[in-house]
């Protein structure tokens, strides 16, 4: 059969490698044929990469290649070839030290695989947390038209006729069974209670929220974060979206058309509105580097202010990610949010129209799941950043997870030095804390633990427990699930294990934490900090060889987003030479 080439109206980037009868172009369409593929497949019709998460040990993911054959089903459909591959998956719930560690590693992999491969637009397939920045990140390096699908959250958890949240219940769980409320056995029966369904966690943790910044960013069709993994309208979204990126390849519709500063801007308020994850600080901030885009810690404080949570959802709140999309789900919330102007509306999305056009219609269908602004779950529901000499470039908190009257708050310090003392110590009834204390967890940041684990919700000793004390002040390094909830400062920077002022605090030290005035204060005299800070040594041994060693050279603070030195900004789409 006579090869033909150039159905499409301009030759893609994939015809370099396909489109030709050169031996090299032979030696590329030719191996691909070996999967049963017409000749007529690689006519320069664009060739659509589906790059997949799934793994089943990233058991969010699990279904992600069901929703593949989607995607493909839609890509054919608009006259693309898809091509699905697999890049390394980033399960939260199982990874050592922890998943942050590899979020870098991943958005390595998809920047290197889309440069090094014959595809003209990708589908970024993703659920779990850390998967869906890194897909993010690396595409945004690439810079060919991308757009993202969710796997879609579980359907809710119940446990004796109540909600359990992924994460949240978790945390709430062992708390009681320390404090004597639960039982162990209580506990192991609700184990597959929280874990009903496929999908990725129920709360607005990190995943919902960062499939959310996803959809606010213009980044997803609208309608994607919520609709629950197992739910036929979720393959609907995933066949709709293989449809779309053949358009987005026709237009040439790039990452860098679509993430604008509004576009950021638009997603921190969205965050806010939502009750989003502190974890979506680091990876906006990362992503925003990998486009060049200007955003800063001070972003997220000045653009959350002034936007109330108005999402019911746990941890925040009571409801769960089922019933936020049966309320209408995330186009309801940037509705109201450009009907008052927090929004801009004029943004582009990978449809090809405004973010307004694509809300414009929402309706809001349950006022107790998606609430009006005068019975907002928090007035002041953006993230708010910390200042101080405790955290000279800044910590975070989030408001609507924590107690109101810790929100002012001055406590004695009891200092763990590292996660390791923290779990040796907190159960020991001679530990000198009650309620009124401010504990202070250290080396737990980028290079601390190493990879800034989620361990900055630190439980509390049991005797506070006992006493029906449910928070606590607490200051690290480190970061929090998404899923949890309490009076938590985190991503103090710079952090302790690189000579941050948290690295010298001790126990009995004096803290004051006032958010209102956005301020963290170790209330010593400056010249017994400067002693301190002159005496300090460095606790970590750096890792030598491997990820570990790269990641601990090159990883930046928790202020700009915990990325490479060398992986911010896009390095654009060519390969410097062919394969021969
Ligand atoms: Fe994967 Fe929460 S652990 S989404």
């Amino acid at each position: 059969m006579a090869f033909k080439t150039a159905i499409w109206p301009r030759r893609l980037r994939s015809q370099a490698w396909y489109g030709g009868t050169s031996r090299d172009n032979i030696y590329h369409r030719g191996w691909m044929r070996n999967q049963g593929l017409p000749a007529d497949l690689f006519d320069g019709r664009p060739v659509i990469g589906i790059c997949n998460t799934w793994s089943e040990l990233t058991p969010c993911n699990a279904h992600l290649r069901d929703l593949a054959e989607r995607v493909k089903r839609g890509v054919y459909e608009a006259g693309g070839l898809p091509v699905e591959f697999p890049v390394f998956s980033v399960a939260e719930s199982s990874l050592r030290p922890t998943a942050m560690l590899y979020r870098n590693l991943a958005a390595m992999d998809v920047e290197e695989a889309l440069r090094a491969q014959p595809v003209d637009g990708v589908v970024l397939m993703v659920g779990c947390d850390k998967t869906t920045p890194a897909l993010l990140m690396g595409a945004c390096s690439v810079d060919i038209p991308s757009i993202v699908v969710s796997g879609g959250p579980m359907l809710n958890g119940w446990f004796r006729g109540e909600r359990v949240g992924s994460g949240t219940a978790l945390w709430q769980m062992s708390e009681d069974v320390k404090a004597g409320k639960l039982t162990q056995d209580d506990f192991l029966e609700a184990e597959q209670a929280m874990s009903r369904s496929p999908g990725s966690c129920n709360t607005m943790g990190t995943a919902s929220s960062m499939a959310s910044m996803a959809e606010a960013l213009g980044m997803a069709l609208s309608g994607n974060a919520a609709i629950p993994a197992v739910d036929s309208r979720r393959r609907v979204m995933a066949h709709l979206t293989g449809r779309r990126i053949v358009e987005m390849v026709k237009d040439d519709l790039k990452p860098s058309d679509i993430l604008t500063r509004a576009a950021f801007e638009n997603a921190i308020r969205v965050n806010g509105a939502i009750g989003g994850s502190t974890n979506a600080v680091v990876h906006l901030l990362a992503i925003a580097g990998r486009v060049g885009v200007e955003l800063t810690l001070d972003d997220w404080d000045r653009l959350g202010r002034d936007i109330p949570t108005i999402v019911n959802l746990m941890p925040s709140g009571k409801y769960l990610m089922e019933e936020f999309f049966y309320a209408g789900g995330l186009p309801v919330v940037i509705k109201h949010l450009c009907e008052t102007g927090l929004v801009q509306k004029d943004t582009l999305t990978v449809s090809g129209q405004t973010v307004w056009d694509e809300v414009k219609d929402a309706r809001n269908w349950n006022e107790d799941v998606i609430l009006p602004v005068e019975r907002a779950l928090t007035p002041q529901g953006g993230i708010a950043v910390l200042r101080g000499n405790l955290a000279p470039k800044g910590a975070v908190l989030k408001p609507s997870a924590a107690s109101p009257h810790l929100l002012k708050h001055r406590g004695r310090a009891v200092v763990f030095e590292d996660i390791d003392d923290y779990k040796a110590k907190i159960n020991d009834e001679a530990l000198d804390i009650d309620e009124t204390c401010v504990m202070v967890l250290k080396n737990c940041g980028p290079r601390g633990y190493p990879g800034m684990s989620e361990v900055g919700n630190m439980g509390l000793p049991p005797k506070v427990l006992r006493k029906g004390i449910t928070d606590m002040v607490r200051v690290s390094d480190a970061r929090m699930s998404g899923t949890a909830y309490g009076t938590v400062v985190l991503h103090t920077a710079p952090e302790a294990a690189v000579g941050g002022p948290l690295a010298i605090v001790r126990d009995g030290d004096m803290i004051e934490l006032d958010v209102e005035a956005r301020c963290l204060h170790l209330d010593l005299p400056e010249e017994e900090i400067a002693r301190r800070l002159a005496e300090w040594t460095c606790p970590i041994t750096p890792p030598r060889g491997g990820y570990a060693q790269l990641f601990h050279e090159h990883v930046q603070g928790a202020d700009t987003g915990v990325d490479f030195d060398f992986l911010r900004g896009c390095r654009g789409k060519e390969v410097p030479r062919d394969s021969h």
